[in-house]
């Protein structure tokens, strides 16, 4: 009863201690994740050390970030987060016209040539309804998986992340795919196609509103981040000069074991229950796909020690999956939405109960951030390095529901600590990587017309020229 609620039921605080301090880094251990991870960047760019290393550090072939005078009409794909979006974009007149898809989870783990045909589907509904069907327009493609970019138009899967795992996709163009499952339905045509990642595509949109935004950040159903690197030191690609944006897929650091000593026991079950073990490490300690379920585990084992709950687990909170990451922001809200949310999950609460609850959601939110803060850190240290400069001022694009929805206050104060050189603007992009992946597109436009027919060229988009150098 109401009464029963309101009575308090003091809780061990060693108990609950014991539980959430595994979660607790110090800023000691964070500088050693940041200082961990400066080593796998390097491993990630060497020519020998690549093809073992847990950080991917992928070319891009985006060689600069915009001027703010770019221009063009585009249409763009955004696959790999929360929604799958169709856009056309108008990128001088900052219009657009947006279109969300969802796309079964069935389908999420069907074959490739299922989902392509119904990207394709989307993709032809969209162009009908904004009676942009008889038009050829370049695309930009967000496709938010670590690719293998041989050119800007030909990437590889490496493999798949987050919920998604197609078959006959990994190894493949997936520009190739979506191609060919535009052709196979063989009523409409578009025009050059840019592939990016989310990160760079976040960058680039970022970049067209502040010019010093030179890194690309994602917190959402998974993290990643993309920054502007000197070609000299990317050994895997040919070239002395200027800068190209590497997509590190950070995600995948203590893929090789690496951060074992800092995870904890629900890590290692979130890990293992995934469906790809082993893989992306990084990421399932800090994104949205795992955030939930992480604290789901946690107030399982506190309620079967008896600790919570009166040791009784509801039927939803013993099913994986359904403490859903939105709730932890939600509880760390308020009091009063712990309340709604315990009830709504079926659980005998008391009003301790609901307030370890709060406390166990901001101890593994805080640690999302906080390592999330590591990360950057090592990405500002090193652009501030490979310039010689005492002290750097950039800006970080930023996009994903985690990073929106959580206060960033924690995550800005540690990057200032772990990078007290570096003097940091975050911008959150509006429009999530739509634009980004258009003005990629304008490249790949460009550079056709360079050649064709110079005169045409609408999209100054110098950005991506050969040798462009800033
Ligand atoms: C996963 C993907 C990566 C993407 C990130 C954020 O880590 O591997 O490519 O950028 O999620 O969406």
């Amino acid at each position: 009863s109401q009464d029963d609620r309101q009575r308090l039921s003091p809780r061990p605080k060693v108990s609950v201690e014991k539980y959430l301090q595994p979660f607790q880094l110090s800023p000691e251990t964070l500088q050693e994740v940041s200082a961990r991870l400066r080593k796998d960047l390097l491993r990630g760019l060497g020519k020998h050390s690549h093809h073992k290393a847990p950080v991917k550090m992928l070319p891009t072939f985006v060689r600069a970030t915009p001027d703010g005078t770019e221009k063009g009409d585009f249409l763009a794909l955004d696959l790999g987060g929360t929604n799958f979006r169709v856009l056309h974009v108008r990128v001088e007149e900052e219009a657009q016209k947006v279109q969300i898809c969802a796309i079964p989870q069935e389908m999420m783990l069907g074959t490739g040539e299922q989902l392509f045909d119904h990207i394709a589907t989307c993709l032809g509904d969209f162009l009908e309804s904004h009676n942009l069907k008889g038009q050829t327009l370049p695309l930009g493609f967000t496709f938010s998986f670590p690719c293998e970019q041989l050119e800007i138009d030909k990437s590889i899967l490496i493999r798949w992340t987050k919920g998604f795992n197609c078959s006959g996709v990994e190894g493949k163009d997936v520009v190739q795919l979506l191609k060919e499952a535009i052709h196979r339905r063989g009523d409409y045509h578009i025009g050059s196609v840019a592939m990016v990642n989310d990160t760079v595509g976040t960058m680039m949109s970022c970049g067209y509103k502040d010019q010093s935004c030179e890194i690309g950040m994602i917190i959402g159903t998974g993290t990643n981040a993309c920054y502007m690197e000197e070609i000299k030191n990317v050994k895997r690609i040919e070239g002395k000069d200027g800068r190209m944006c590497i997509n590190t897929e950070w995600g995948g650091f203590g893929d090789d074991g690496c951060l074992d000593d800092i995870l904890t026991e629900f890590d290692v079950e979130v890990d293992k229950t995934s469906i790809n073990p082993g893989v992306h490490i990084f990421e399932k300690m800090i994104s949205g796909m795992y955030l939930g379920e992480i604290v789901r585990l946690v107030l399982v084992k506190m309620t079967k020690d008896k600790l919570l709950f009166k040791g009784q687990i509801s039927e939803a909170l013993g099913t994986p999956g359904r403490f859903e990451t939105k709730f932890i922001s939600e509880i760390e809200d308020g009091l009063e939405n712990a309340k709604k949310i315990l009830t709504e999950l079926g659980l005998d609460w008391d009003l301790v109960d609901a307030s370890v609850v709060r406390l166990v959601c901001d101890t593994i939110s805080s640690r999302s951030a906080y390592l999330c803060a590591a990360a950057l850190a090592t990405l500002v240290n090193r652009i501030r390095n490979n310039r010689k400069l005492g002290h750097l001022k950039t800006t970080v694009g930023v996009d994903g529901t985690v990073y929106r929805k959580h206060p960033t206050s924690k995550l800005q104060k540690a990057v200032r600590l772990l990078a007290p050189q570096c003097d940091i603007t975050f911008l959150v992009s509006e429009d999530g990587s739509g634009t980004g992946a258009a003005m990629v597109t304008a490249v790949a436009q460009s550079s056709a017309c360079v050649t064709a027919s110079r005169g045409k060229t609408r999209i100054k988009a110098a950005f991506v020229s050969t040798n462009a150098r800033r």
